[in-house]
């Protein structure tokens, strides 16, 4: 990484500053403002963190513009065509693909953590039956901090990966659990003998009085929406995890921070949010409308699936996930109507110059709740879904901050827009 300089006159100040210009082994150089307070007086605004860069990083890389999407360098295309979940969490936490023996070392590790302490069955029983899978979720995974106080030292790298590792482990159980306590059903124990995707989905489905026959295309459907998951650089649930993380907060917290932030409908619910919205459009003829509605600004309504904060291009996720959702349909034999409506709406999007113009492409979540639909995954718990596969790409993240000794709190600064100082009023004079 090289340095070079720019030099920052303030206008009408007359002051001046020499920033640092950072670069990275991809993508544009940054300009490195940290002493522009203590050389100009002049904070930075930046709303939404559209021109920002919050830390360094050596795991995701994206190029909105082109749409591309690497993870430590292999792209996307390449991992979902070779490569499984398991594999790619390896490789995002420790920054190379595993040989075959660290391969079979990690999958050994994730297998053997699985299973949930038994107190946290009761803890799951306190929640009122109907409770979203998110919250529970959130608050399970926060309470996990209570289960491994004497392995939370987060200074002891070992302390660190085992924590990593149970997290990855133990997010499809506390899933499957919440799912099946929202249905009345007993919660199943993980097997071993069964790979990961394989082994949630007979977690979420087996039930004791018969055995449950998977069609392969289920795990692997599941498998690669799990890579096409697992991590998309500083998008707000991992950003969150990082701050939360920059205070010194055990990982189970900073996890539990990352899927409330994760829960939003504009960002990993929108998953949950498109099929709702194809419900509610209801049959294709109905998708003309629905987009003249997009378009109006004062409709509130907004086509969900569509825009990314990053991806000004085709999201390279999408058109990976597109064929598996025919190839998923066609195998499992399902024939969804909603499909129908998401095609029509996908063409008539696409035709039309309001999100041309604004370069508003399907995202990933456009099609990853049909697919999940398909697999009979309820709605309610597709951004548990995403929550699952996105443990990965937090842990990873939370790691490598964790490991990184020039790692500040995060604590940004604001624009004051309130009152200027004014003297207090007793009660009877206000
Ligand atoms: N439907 C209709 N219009 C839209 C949409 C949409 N889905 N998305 C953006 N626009 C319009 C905005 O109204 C705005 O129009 P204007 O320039 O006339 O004011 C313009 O496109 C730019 O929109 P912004 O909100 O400024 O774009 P931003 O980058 O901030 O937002 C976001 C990105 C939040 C994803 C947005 O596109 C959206 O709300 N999409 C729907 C929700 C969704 O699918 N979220 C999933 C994100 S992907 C993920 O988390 C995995």
């Amino acid at each position: 990484m090289s340095a070079k300089h720019a030099a920052l006159t303030v206008a009408d100040s007359g002051k001046q500053t020499e920033l640092p210009l950072i670069e990275g082994s991809l993508g544009p150089a940054t300009l490195d403002i940290g002493r522009l307070y203590r050389d100009t007086g002049l904070f930075t605004f930046d709303q939404g963190f559209v021109s920002t860069a919050s830390c360094k990083s050596a795991i995701t890389y994206i190029d909105g513009d082109q749409g591309v999407l690497l993870y430590r360098g292999y792209p996307i295309e390449q991992l979902a065509q070779n490569s499984s979940f398991l594999e790619v969490a390896y490789l995002l936490i420790n920054g190379e693909l595993p040989d075959a023996g660290q391969a079979q070392v990690f999958e050994h590790e994730v297998t053997h953590h699985t299973m949930m302490h038994e107190s946290l069955k009761t803890f799951m029983h306190g929640f009122h039956y109907d409770a979203h899978p998110m919250a529970m979720l959130c608050g399970v995974i926060g309470s996990l901090a209570a289960f491994y106080h004497e392995q939370l030292d987060i200074d002891d790298a070992e302390h660190r990966r085992l924590a990593a590792i149970r997290l990855i482990a133990k997010m499809p159980t506390i899933a499957a659990a919440a799912y099946r306590y929202s249905i009345g059903w007993p919660i199943r124990f993980p097997r071993n003998n069964l790979e990961y995707c394989e082994r949630f989905l007979h977690m979420m489905f087996e039930v004791p009085s018969e055995p449950l026959h998977l069609k392969p295309v289920a795990a692997r459907a599941l498998d690669l929406l799990f890579i096409l998951h697992a991590d998309h650089e500083q998008n707000a649930s991992t950003s969150t995890v990082r701050l939360v993380g920059s205070t010194g907060a055990n990982p189970y917290a900073c996890v539990a921070a990352g899927i409330a932030a994760l829960w939003g409908p504009a960002h990993g619910g929108a998953n949950e949010a498109v099929l709702k919205m194809l419900e509610e459009i209801g049959d294709a003829s109905q998708v003309a409308r629905a987009v003249q509605r997009a378009k109006d600004k004062d409709s509130g309504f907004r086509l969900m699936g569509f825009g990314h904060r990053v991806y000004k291009n085709y999201d390279p996720r999408a058109a990976i996930i597109r064929e598996m959702c025919h190839k998923v349909l066609d195998e499992l034999g399902v024939s969804d109507p909603l499909l129908d409506v998401a095609m029509e709406l996908e063409q008539a999007a696409l035709k039309d110059d309001y999100f041309v113009e604004r370069k508003l492409y399907p995202n990933v979540d456009f099609y990853s709740g049909i697919i999940y639909k398909a697999l009979g995954i309820p709605t309610s718990m597709f951004t548990v879904m995403f929550a699952i596969a996105r443990t990965a790409g937090w842990v990873a993240h939370w790691l490598e901050q964790s490991a990184d000794a020039s790692t500040k709190i995060g604590r940004p600064r604001q624009i004051y827009t309130g009152a200027v100082r004014r003297d207090y009023v007793a009660v009877d004079r206000r």
